[in-house]
């Protein structure tokens, strides 16, 4: 078992600790705040208020040395030689945000490099999300494996009513399940290529449909029932809507460590070279074999 790294730890402390004071303030941050983001979609407020909280408490870190979000056009300096003993860290503050108003499942991811941004996955040295559900939990994985924690706000009886934030570590192991029981996949079926969609026919026959629209929420299924998660490629949009730096790069790190598999279709999601921190990606993340059946469906 190799000893927790510190300032992984200390990252995702950052990120357990923010992550109440982000679902308490949903509620008021429901509308949209009339800007796009760098890829070119419309922020909520959510969106902001969640990547102002986390890249406060993150650039704060001690041995991070640079801040990527979905939501900020470049890096941000926090004062670190990134690769040279601190740690470049990729979030996307709040994925699935179109489910704030229809009051569905949404999260964080987070991307912990060894390597200054954009970097492939294989610098990745962490990755973890939060799923803001029923119950908030943390999902982190890193060289020793995988776990999930159940985030809670503890009040304790200080005058000023400041509240601690506990990390309880629900499953120390967490694995994906051998045999596949859900899909989820993303994208208009009119816009999926012919390939995929013979695919999905195939897999529509063999397993149960659950796709919520978040990410987050849609792989947390496959990492507990087993199965298979996409966001493919699409005839107009042949990179797909995902963006590696934060979204498939650290979801194919925390697969991969708990036994699953991620492709872009062609190749290991974790080699595919960006040239920018918001590249696009098509992404099929989950059970190994059918991994595998993709990647030849689309040959
Ligand atoms: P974000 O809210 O961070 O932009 O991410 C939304 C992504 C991802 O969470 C989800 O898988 C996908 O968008 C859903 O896209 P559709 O609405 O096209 O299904
Ligand atoms: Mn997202
Ligand atoms: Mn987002």
């Amino acid at each position: 078992m190799t000893d927790p790294d510190p300032v992984v730890e200390a990252v995702f402390d950052a990120v357990a600790a923010t992550a109440p004071e982000i679902r308490a303030a949903l509620p008021g941050r429901r509308v949209e705040s009339g800007t796009d983001n760098p890829s070119g979609e419309s922020v909520m407020a959510g969106d902001l208020y969640a990547d102002e909280l986390l890249g406060d408490a993150i650039t704060a870190v001690d041995g991070v040395g640079s801040f990527v979000s979905e939501e900020r056009e470049a890096a941000v300096d926090a004062g670190g030689a990134v690769g040279d003993g601190a740690y470049a860290v990729a979030i996307d503050p709040l994925d699935g945000s179109s489910n704030l108003r229809s009051n569905n499942a949404m999260g964080t991811v987070v991307g912990v490099y060894d390597a200054p941004l954009p970097a492939t996955g294989r610098d990745l040295v962490a990755a973890g999300y939060v799923l803001y559900g029923p119950i908030t939990t943390m999902v982190v994985a890193d060289e020793s494996g995988v776990r999930e924690e159940v985030i809670e706000r503890e009040s304790i009886g200080d005058d000023d009513g400041g509240r601690a934030v506990s990390r309880s570590v629900v499953e120390a192991d967490l694995r994906l399940p051998e045999d596949p029981l859900v899909y989820g996949f993303g994208g208009r079926v009119p816009d999926w290529p012919d390939d995929f969609t013979a695919y999905a026919r195939e897999i529509e026959d063999e397993l149960k449909l659950r796709y919520g629209g978040a990410m987050v929420g849609d792989v947390n299924q496959v990492l507990t029932y087993g199965g298979i998660f996409a966001y493919p490629a699409l005839v107009d949009a042949p990179d797909g809507k995902l963006r590696l730096s934060f979204e498939a790069n650290p979801i194919a790190y925390i697969v991969e460590k708990a036994g699953g598999a991620a492709s872009n279709g062609e190749i290991d999601i974790l080699d595919v070279e960006p040239e920018g921190v918001h590249d696009r990606v098509p992404l099929y993340v989950g059970n190994g074999e059918l991994v595998e059946r993709l990647e030849t469906a689309l040959d």
